[in-house]
């Protein structure tokens, strides 16, 4: 197969801003290109050989675009941070554990929400001392295990409290803690993905810091590490970060003036990347350099010696490595109105245009550069008349077994995947040097069945 390594011209004008640098920019994976018969590759792997060879949807993961994010992130915090840093992966946007130990090797630390992610992350190869455990309503048992396991705990209530402080007895080591708090800020993005107003589920209330604080003063089991805030995903603008840093000096002084040795200073996660050609974010290097030149300038204020600086990006590091690939089956024609083209999977893989309204970006994948003449609507295949991934988008004529590609889509699809109509999930391959691993099996229909218990008497006798 003859690869052109040419920044690939597709229909749409999409690629006019690649750089290197800012796979976030891009809405391609970085080694997007086509071979000698025009077909769209990725890492040398032409997308519709992967369909006939995986079977559709089909999550296909570009290995050399995740590195490339994962060393955006570190150069950059190197370039602009004087003191130590560290990003962490916020590893619900996409958890399995080829992502979990490709992070690792990149030397990045993990945000788990869950003891599912949790055991991801330990069984990938991530160091428990570079993990982090956030959620707002931790069982026990998840907070066991990462207390024993030695992650750092994220305390988000008091709750969170009461229940580390029962177990403490029975733990050889003092449990090393954050306090996440809501920072009063506002950014705009959508409404179910905003976190850092007051009126929020996570995280202390500013007011509450200092009682907080006080609290741990005499719990010997406790050793507050660091401070948390996250104030929201897919955000474009700076300016709420730059604030960022000024709650969260302010919060250090007052710990450190209570005699807590805090160390890290995490402000969570939040750029968002590039979904269709209008979209602007800004790029990994000036997310950290401003996020960095801001904390900075607020700990210098207020003569604070510089913390760790602890950063936890999700989407901007997973999302455009990943490219979604469907079998296109029928078409429907309403003259004068809409046409539709249903594809074999939907909401069940990709949630996001039924639930934030998200828009993508997709082409044909053995014709990614011929003219988009039609204007379709591509729709799943559930039993649900929003289950639309594409509305009025711009396609060249298609017809049933075309294979579709949907870009950037590495985060938040396969982690808040369903089986939603019984619809088993995808699998995933990780592309490399013109290779592809399978790295999440496809689930079978009687897979769903495992979990189903018939009561005898409802077995039906004839
Ligand atoms: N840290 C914390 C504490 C978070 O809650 C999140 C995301 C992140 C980091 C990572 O944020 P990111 O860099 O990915 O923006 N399902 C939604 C996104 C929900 C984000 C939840 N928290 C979506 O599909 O857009």
């Amino acid at each position: 197969m003859v690869i052109s390594r040419e920044p690939v011209a597709l229909a749409q004008p999409f690629e006019a801003d690649r750089d290197a640098l800012s796979p976030n920019r891009n809405l391609t994976p970085l080694t997007t290109a086509l071979d000698s018969d025009g077909r769209l590759t990725v890492a040398g792997c032409a997308l519709s050989d992967l369909a006939r060879t995986y079977g559709t949807p089909l999550y296909v993961l570009d290995e050399a675009t995740l590195r490339g994010t994962c060393s955006a992130y570190r150069e950059a915090l190197a370039k602009h941070y004087p003191g130590e840093a560290l990003a962490l992966y916020a590893s619900k946007a996409n958890s399995s554990l080829a992502i979990t130990a490709l992070v690792a090797a990149e030397g990045l630390g993990l945000d788990a929400v869950s003891a599912g992610e949790l055991l991801t992350a330990l069984q990938g190869g991530m160091p428990a001392e570079r993990i982090v455990l956030h959620g707002n309503n931790k069982s026990r048992e998840e907070l066991a295990l990462a207390a024993e396991r030695g992650v750092t705990v994220v305390a988000d209530n008091w709750r969170d409290l009461e229940l580390l402080a029962e177990l403490a007895p029975g733990l050889a080591e003092p449990v090393r803690l954050m306090l996440r708090f809501t920072p009063g800020i506002e950014c705009h993005t959508h409404e179910y993905i905003r976190t850092g107003h007051l009126d929020s589920k996570f995280g202390f209330d500013p007011d509450q810091l200092e009682g907080v604080l006080q609290h741990l003063t005499g719990c010997p089991w406790a050793r507050l590490t660091g401070l948390h805030a996250h104030i929201g995903s897919q955000i474009f603008e700076l300016q709420p970060h730059r604030d960022l840093a000024g709650v969260m000096a302010d919060a250090l002084a007052l710990a450190r003036s209570m005699g807590h040795p805090v160390v890290d200073l995490n402000v969570g996660g939040g750029l968002g990347i590039r979904y269709v050609a209008s979209d602007d974010p800004p790029s990994i290097d000036g997310w950290v350099s401003t996020v960095a030149g801001a904390v900075v300038a607020a700990c210098q204020e207020r003569g604070l010696a510089l913390p760790r600086l602890l950063c936890e990006p999700g989407r901007s590091l997973v999302a455009t490595a990943g490219v979604t690939v469907y079998a296109i089956g029928s078409r429907k024609d309403i003259p004068g109105l809409r046409t539709y083209l249903s594809v074999d999977g939907g909401m069940s893989d990709n949630p996001r245009p039924i639930t934030y309204q998200s828009q993508y970006t997709a082409v044909l994948a053995d014709r990614p550069t011929a003219e988009a003449s039609e204007t379709v609507t591509v729709a799943g295949k559930h039993c649900e008349s929003g289950d639309v991934l594409l509305k009025d988008v711009s396609l060249p004529p298609a017809t049933s077994g075309d294979v579709l590609a949907v870009f950037a889509t590495g985060a938040y699809n396969a982690s808040m995947s369903s089986n939603y109509n019984r619809i088993p999930r995808p699998a995933a391959v990780l592309v490399h040097d013109g290779v592809a691993d399978l790295v999440q099996r496809r689930e079978q229909p009687e897979d769903l069945l495992r979990y189903d218990v018939l009561p005898a008497r409802l077995r039906s006798v004839g």
